[in-house]
């Protein structure tokens, strides 16, 4: 098959993708694909269209990649491509819009105040009401970028402008202590299923970049050590979560479960990271599907 791998691009998650977009390469020639790679730029739209290739496969993360832009321009192609639709990688994109979907499937979420541009940062302060440690990201992003944790107000307002560096929106969100766990999805609508459940306990204090892509960074424990009935919970709300967002192929839910066991959904990555040492393809290979055979399933599921 002819298969065209976006990877790079523009976002600041650009190094991460360009190490998925490695792997997903090396794997998709060891299977005799045609593989016709792509760090893609719009400069580079023109080459993509008229390659003709049966399917496109996605490795790109974050803005651009991600967030149905490059989905948009798939879809006007009539290309096939790996994992979620025009709709739902925007929606997943934005955490602070994801959130309120979430919330209305029924899914627990982290109290936040959204700040965007143009807003009151002061009054936003006052209706964020003074707990600390909170978080402070940008809306936007992936792999941590942009993201403090803030210990007081000063703090709280240092994050408020390093995540508006990158963003036009920041989201303010409760800090919820305790295990740090993420769920893959893979399926269209009506056949998705859940695989097994992944802890991630970082060397660092959290999860953050480094933790995410040093070697020796974290540990991933998978399947997770949890009680059965927490593992059907986060399961079953990573699978409500993709449907509600209405992502098709694949997607991974994070999620945090605060010290009295309440589990709370922090994101849904619709183009989660595919490195070696990325938390998806480890949970596949928990239930015997390799990396290569996982991108077969991404395509067969681009395909139907
Ligand atoms: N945003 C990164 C790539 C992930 O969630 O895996
Ligand atoms: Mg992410």
């Amino acid at each position: 098959m002819k298969v065209a791998v976006l990877y790079g691009g523009v976002s600041g998650e650009r190094e991460v993708s360009l190490t998925s977009g490695k792997g997903m390469i090396e794997a998709l020639e060891e299977r005799g694909h045609e593989v016709v790679a792509i760090d893609f730029h719009p400069d580079r739209a023109d080459e993509l269209l008229t390659l003709q290739a049966d399917v496109v496969v996605s490795a790109l993360h974050g803005k651009y990649g991600e967030d149905g832009r490059v989905q948009s321009l798939l879809e006007m192609a009539g290309l096939p491509y790996t994992g979620s639709g025009v709709l739902a990688s925007a929606l997943a994109m934005d955490k602070a819009r994801a959130k309120i979907i979430f919330a209305a499937a029924g899914i627990r979420i982290a109290r936040d105040v959204l700040i965007e541009t143009g807003d009151d940062i002061d009054v936003k302060i006052v209706e964020w009401g003074g707990e600390f440690p909170c978080v402070v990201k940008p809306a936007q992003e992936g792999s941590s970028n942009g993201l403090t944790i803030a210990m007081d107000e000063a703090m709280l307002r240092e994050g408020i402008d390093k995540a508006f560096a990158c963003d036009t929106a920041v989201l303010v969100e409760q800090y919820i202590k305790g295990r740090e766990l993420t769920v893959p999805v893979l399926g269209n609508h009506g056949t998705e299923a859940a695989l097994p459940v992944i802890e991630i306990i970082p060397k660092n204090e959290f999860y953050d970049y480094e933790s995410k892509y040093s070697e020796g960074g974290s540990i991933h424990v998978c399947p997770a050590e949890l009680p059965d009935a927490l593992t059907e919970e986060v399961q079953t709300a990573a699978i409500k979560a993709h449907r509600a967002l209405g992502c098709s192929g694949y997607s991974r839910s994070d999620f945090l479960v605060s010290e009295d066991g309440l589990a709370y959904i922090l994101e849904t990555n619709t183009l989660p990271g595919m490195t070696p040492l990325s938390l998806f393809p480890d949970s596949a290979r928990a239930v015997g599907i390799s990396y290569g055979e996982l991108l077969e399933r991404f395509i067969e599921l681009a395909l139907e």
